[in-house]
């Protein structure tokens, strides 16, 4: 469960960290933030690259930074775009391997938040669970 005071901290830090965003080809900056199951958060932007394909999104930076710190369960994401989108199949997918379900707030540059869920964006989801 996340409390109001994580969920404002885990907005604020992905608005906060899309300044850094390294978006020179699409200009679309994205700023992500995860709360671990250790209550720790860590942040994440999107990262191009000259090779289009090699470009990684900011939700898959932060989860990956999250996991590299040792944590194994996500408890939230928060994402941050100009218009508040939501994250791409690909990263509903790799927040799945780490929630089977967890709240998501989706925030704009304006500040205007609203919260979704990993279920309700990835349904009838496949996770390591369907491997036993
Ligand atoms: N992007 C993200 O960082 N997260 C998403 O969920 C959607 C797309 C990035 C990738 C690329 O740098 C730019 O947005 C345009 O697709």
């Amino acid at each position: 469960m996340i409390d109001q005071v994580q969920r404002e901290q885990l907005e604020e830090e992905a608005c906060a960290v899309r300044d850094r965003a390294y978006a020179p080809y699409s200009k679309f900056r994205v700023g992500a933030a995860v709360l671990g199951g250790s209550g720790a958060m860590y942040s994440g932007v999107n990262v191009e690259n000259a090779s289009f394909g090699l470009t990684t999104c900011a939700e898959r930076v932060a989860i990956f930074k999250a996991v590299s710190a040792g944590e194994r369960n996500i408890l939230a994401v928060a994402v941050c775009t100009e218009s508040g989108v939501t994250p791409c199949g690909a990263c509903r997918q790799v927040i799945r391997e780490f929630a089977s379900d967890c709240p998501l707030f989706v925030l704009d540059a304006n500040g205007n938040s609203r919260e979704t869920s990993l279920k309700a964006l990835l349904p009838e989801s496949f996770g390591r669970g369907d491997l036993e």
